[in-house]
């Protein structure tokens, strides 16, 4: 199969649910070139460590295919590649046959099929009460590795599930693998133990060998699951061994003597007794309402992990439940993937182009086929700058994968240079400014290149739709569109932001697509504007570093737009979360001409600069330098007015733990991530009251 076939039959599944077989013919076709899709795709993952396509997208084809096969049973062909469960074997090393075969898991898409899986399992288990294990899914490389006699023996990729490949000296430089068992806690050492986990980097890890690769002018890889796998499956194991790989172990295999483990959790103890790295984040629920809700819960979190996770596991606690619910020929009944909706797409780049923005800074961006990802259609992704572009080398033509993670801005992560056109070239930045032809500039040493000519009509927009945005002065209608049309009149309408406040319907009805109806709103937006509070003006304005959260920290401490311009650079460093960087910029953009005159004309067109406040003072800043991390909710305070005390105070807040953490103050329901995290740093934990002694003292309290 040529890679252009495999684009194809990629493009087909997209958004649209894949081309709809009518008659058994049209499904007998589609099934074969979906098989031998799926195949090409596996291979391409499995075997080579270099896929053409994202899980998203893979998945998309699997479960066509499977669709298909369900409603034309009778046109399904022995050995397709929908049931198969990885790749085969390369020939770089031995094979091995599992003891027990290492099966997959069936997938459910979305909280329906969580429950169609859950009703299945209830009817096959009337009256009985289920415990449901809730396990994060992690996103690496499957292993089974064997210990005879407490020693380790070998590791093993899951290959096609029978037959994997021989890692035994790889996986042997991982440092959290137990080489040597113990007996510890009552836990006899088994005869013969294998255990089955997830291989993984760490997404630092990840990150940092990017930044080497980038800096070494070589190929980034796109995922830490691909990096880690092509870490992993290397012929000389040194190479594995500088790779920083780490494991988590979720189930038993072949089990020899050893305590008899009524229950998965019975299991995951006697693992964690063992020695072996168990994933602290298990949780055990007896109502699918529960799991569902703890699979959106991580939907929401999978970022604040420092690896990645694709999705909850759901399994069945109890050991004899699970044999009297068995096995498909491809998976387990008693378990189901709930897989998070994919974060990367493959699509086509049709263009490279470069955008200016508000401060002058030239950003290259790419012009997408649209593609769902990450909850929305996708059609422009930004490449952040050049350095950026030439690392990934990106090209107009190129198949790219694109991510959408959380609320982060799409990114191009990549190119999938297998499906990469002849004869293209690598994009070269451009040498001058697409809005004003002025040459643009690379400072030594930065990785921005900009257009420094003030009077640029692109950055002049960029500052006007910047003032207007939601996160500033909020002026609904007043997009990218209409103010390239209020700036391109002549004479312009609108040359800065304030001159939004002298426009009136009347000028309005000049422009294109503009009717009375539209006219009279828009001027009652912009007029509606006036009131908006100080911490949006101040963030309109648009100074450089200046957002919003360091505007509602000088709007609470000043009160007025004057009193902020009149301050001294000193005074405005000295506001809490604030800093010399920030001062500085605010007082130097007060301190131009240009803009006091643009304020004043603020002032003269009516929007309300604010109120004086009565200055309060300060509290002792006993907490100085000191990092306090809150976790779970403490009586008398919401969650920020703790962070709040502990800032006032001159400390820090940050959201995790770590070796720099001053103390950890617990509330009720605190992450266990974070107690556990703690307590193996010998970091003091606080209650309530030890907070209140903290926020007072700055001491820790006594430890009796
Ligand atoms: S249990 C028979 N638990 O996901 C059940 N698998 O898509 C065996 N995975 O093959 C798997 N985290 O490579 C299990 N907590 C977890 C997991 C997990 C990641 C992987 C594993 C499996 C694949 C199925």
């Amino acid at each position: 199969m040529s890679n252009a076939d495999a684009a194809a039959g990629t493009g087909d599944t997209g958004d649209t649910g894949g081309a709809g077989a009518s008659g058994a013919d049209d499904a007998a076709a589609r099934m074969g070139t979906l098989s031998e899709l799926v195949a090409y795709h596996n291979h391409r993952y499995h075997e080579l460590d270099d896929p053409e396509i994202t899980d998203g997208d893979y998945d998309l084809l699997v479960r066509e295919l499977r669709r298909l096969e369900a409603e034309h049973p009778d046109l399904v062909v022995e050995g397709t590649a929908s049931q198969d469960v990885g790749g085969a074997p390369s020939s770089l090393f031995a094979p091995v046959v599992h003891s027990v075969p290492m099966q997959s898991l069936d997938n459910a898409m979305s909280a329906e099929e969580l429950t169609a899986w859950g009703q299945r399992v209830a009817r096959a288990l009337p009256d009985e009460t289920v415990r449901f294990v809730c396990e994060l899914k992690i996103d690496g490389l499957a292993m089974s590795i064997r210990y005879e006699a407490g020693r380790y023996v070998q590791a093993a990729t899951r290959g096609d599930g029978r037959t994997g490949e021989d890692v035994t000296a790889n996986v042997a430089t991982i440092g959290v693998v137990p080489k040597q068992l113990v007996a510890a806690k009552g836990a006899p050492v088994p005869e013969v133990v294998e255990v089955r986990g997830e291989v993984y980097l760490p997404v630092a890890s990840f990150e940092r060998m990017n930044e080497e690769a980038a800096a070494a002018g070589e190929r980034l890889f796109v995922n830490p699951r691909n990096a880690g796998a092509g870490s992993l499956r290397q012929k000389d194991p040194s190479v594995t061994a500088k790779r920083d790989l780490a494991f988590w172990v979720y189930q038993l295999g072949e089990v020899v003597g050893g305590p008899p483990l009524a229950r998965h959790t019975d299991s995951l103890a006697f693992l964690r007794a063992l020695g072996f790295p168990v994933n602290p984040e298990v949780k055990v629920f007896e109502s699918l309402e529960d799991v569902a809700a703890h699979c959106v819960h991580w939907q929401q979190h999978r970022h604040d992990l420092d690896y990645e996770i694709d999705g909850v596991v759901v399994k069945i606690d109890d050991v004899e439940q699970r044999t009297r619910l068995g096995s498909t020929s491809r998976a387990p009944r008693w378990a189901i993937a709930y897989k998070f909706p994919p974060e990367e797409r493959t699509t086509v780049l049709r263009d490279i182009q470069v955008s200016i923005g508000r401060t002058g800074r030239a950003t290259p961006f790419a012009m997408l086929e649209p593609v769902f990802v990450g909850g929305s259609t996708v059609g422009v992704a930004t490449l952040h700058n050049e350095d950026q572009v030439r690392a990934k080398d990106v090209r107009p033509g190129d198949t790219v994968i694109v991510r959408k993670a959380g609320d982060v801005i799409p990114e191009v992560v990549g190119p999938v240079v297998s499906m990469r056109p002849r004869g293209t070239k690598p994009w070269t930045f451009p040498t001058t400014c697409p809005g004003c032809g002025t040459e643009l500039v690379r400072l030594e040493g930065e990785a921005d290149t900009r257009c420094v000519n003030p009077a640029c009509p692109f950055q002049r927009d960029q500052r006007v739709i910047y003032f207007a945005s939601r996160g500033a002065m909020d002026i609904e209608g007043l997009g990218e569109r209409t103010v390239a049309q209020l700036t391109s009149t002549d004479p312009p309408l609108v040359r800065d932001a304030a001159d939004l406040y002298s426009l009136d319907a009347e000028a309005l009805l000049q422009l294109e697509g503009f009717g009375q109806v539209s006219a009279d709103k828009l001027v009652a937006a912009i007029d509606g504007s006036r009131t908006r509070p100080l911490p949006r003006l101040l963030t309109a304005l648009g100074v450089k570093h200046l957002g919003p959260a360091a505007s509602q920290a000088l709007a609470t401490e000043f009160g007025t737009l004057d009193a902020v311009m009149d301050a001294p650079a000193e005074e405005l460093a000295d506001v809490e979360g604030l800093g010399p960087i920030i001062a500085r910029s605010i007082a130097t953009w007060c301190s131009l001409e240009a803009n006091r005159d643009f304020i004043d004309r603020l002032r003269a067109a009516g929007v309300d600069f604010g109120v004086p406040v009565p200055r309060t003072p300060k509290a002792p800043q006993v907490l100085a330098g000191k990092a306090v991390v809150v976790s779970g909710t403490l009586e008398g305070y919401t969650r920020e007015e703790a962070e709040q005390a502990i800032i006032a105070r001159g400390g820090k807040s940050p959201g995790s733990v770590s070796a720099k953490t001053y103390a950890l103050v617990v509330g009720d329901s605190p992450g266990a991530s974070k107690v556990t995290k703690a307590e193996a740093a010998g970091i003091p934990i606080l209650d309530a009251a030890g907070f209140a002694h903290l926020l007072e003292t700055g001491e820790l309290p006594d430890a009796d």
